[in-house]
């Protein structure tokens, strides 16, 4: 059934990275006045909030979330429900306020996601992470999540003859458009040769072949689509949306080059949309690692299965290429504040789509997709969204 009834109506995101002495709720908080009060958009209209976050009892011994961050951000009392999918928490919680809006059972909500990730070691943020995988097969074993893409970034060389380069590739563009997004954790471009030069963290994926550690948070206001011109005059709607799951455990999966929730759930929204990758126009998809931004690009439809590096080496995913993928720079440069991540996604291609995304603005921005995955891809979420007047 397509979707008919849901608008964004604002999106901001506080900056990503290190922000030593801030607390996730002052975070949280931060982010959901940039989406509110900031743009004229009242707390009192919020009816319900949806809240995304991993892992905070391992982070920062916090559970318990939702109400928490409700109450520090002003709106004490309203329903708050937080929604936990590992890195696609965010995404999931977009999608559970976006069918309430189109049930028709709420107005106006809030969609918000943060993580607070910096105030432990990386060795025990690496612990917390690896919750997302399952324990009694991998994590317990003491495989990581550079270990896990370390095994997809293997079998997508063996297959389709990927190289170390290519991955790098990856990085060069994720820093190259970070580096004029004011919000972004890394704001500083690579050379090829330096994104191949640092430390294996699990071969071959280097350093610059990983998302950061960060801090962060984003957030969103949905409403129906007959009440959102009382909030702006560009708003965007939500066309599509499709969700998707796969065994967690990596044993049980016949193919390490392609994730089948990011290739089920892309279907759905597709199809929901009625529309296909032909008429995205770029997109923003979930590179933990820069091999996950390669196979994204296969899985999401934009390329065939082992096309992705090549697209890239030709430029077709960069920011003036036919498809740009990541334009503002990705998990990899921007940061992954897990529980933000699907959040912040949301948060760009509405800011692309509506022409307000500066140096990073894509050339055509009728229509964007995105793609947040949980763990090694055991969760997935796709959202297709479009300018009410493209
Ligand atoms: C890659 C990783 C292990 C590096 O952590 P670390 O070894 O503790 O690195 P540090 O924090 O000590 O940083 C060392 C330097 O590298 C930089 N750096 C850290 N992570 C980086 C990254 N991912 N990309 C580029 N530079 C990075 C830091 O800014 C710092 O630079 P400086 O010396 O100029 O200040 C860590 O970022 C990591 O675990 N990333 C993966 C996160 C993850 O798995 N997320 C879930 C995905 S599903």
């Amino acid at each position: 059934m397509p979707l008919k009834n849901t608008s964004i109506v604002s999106g901001a995101q506080t900056k990503f990275g290190y922000l030593d002495g801030i607390s996730q709720r002052e975070m949280f908080a931060e982010a959901v006045d940039k989406a509110t009060v900031e743009v004229g958009i009242p707390k009192k209209d919020i009816q319900a909030a949806f809240v995304g976050t991993f892992i905070p009892e391992m982070l920062i011994h916090q559970g318990h979330s939702a109400p928490l961050l409700l109450d520090f951000a002003g709106l004490r009392g309203l329903p708050a429900t937080r929604h936990e999918a590992a890195c696609a928490s965010g995404a999931t919680a977009l999608r559970a306020a976006v069918m309430a809006i189109e049930s028709g059972f709420y107005d106006t909500v809030l969609v918000a996601g943060s993580e607070k990730m910096t105030s432990v070691s990386t060795n025990r943020a690496t612990e917390a992470l690896a919750a997302a995988a399952d324990d009694m097969f991998e994590s317990s074993m003491g495989l990581t999540f550079p270990g896990v893409f370390a095994i997809a970034a293997v079998a997508h060389m063996e297959k389709y003859g990927t190289s170390p380069e290519d991955l790098a590739l990856a990085a060069v563009k994720a820093h190259k458009n970070a580096s004029t997004n004011p919000l972004a954790q890394f704001q500083k471009e690579i050379t090829l040769e330096k994104a191949m030069t640092p430390r294996y963290i699990a071969w071959p994926l280097r350093l610059f072949d990983c998302s950061p550690i960060s801090d962060g948070a984003a957030a969103i206001v949905l409403t129906s689509k007959e009440k959102a011109k009382q909030y702006t005059d560009t708003p965007v709607d939500v066309v599509g949306t499709g969700q998707a799951s796969a065994s967690m455990n990596l044993c049980d999966r016949e193919d390490f080059t392609s994730f089948e929730a990011s290739v089920s759930a892309s279907k759905t929204a597709y199809k929901m949309a009625g529309l296909g990758p032909k008429d995205m126009d770029f997109a923003v998809v979930h590179d933990c690692f820069t091999i996950a931004e390669i196979i994204a690009s296969e899985d999401i439809g934009f390329f065939k299965p082992g096309e992705g590096a090549k697209a890239l080496r030709d430029g077709v995913t960069a920011l003036d290429g036919d498809k740009p993928i990541n334009p503002m720079g990705g998990l990899k440069a921007v940061g992954h504040p897990v529980g933000a991540t699907g959040v912040k996604q949301a948060v760009v291609v509405y800011r692309e789509l509506i022409g307000e995304a500066g140096a990073n603005q894509v050339a055509k921005h009728d229509t964007g997709f995105m793609h947040n995955f949980g763990g090694t891809g055991a969760s997935c979420v796709v959202n297709i969204f479009r300018r009410s007047d493209a």
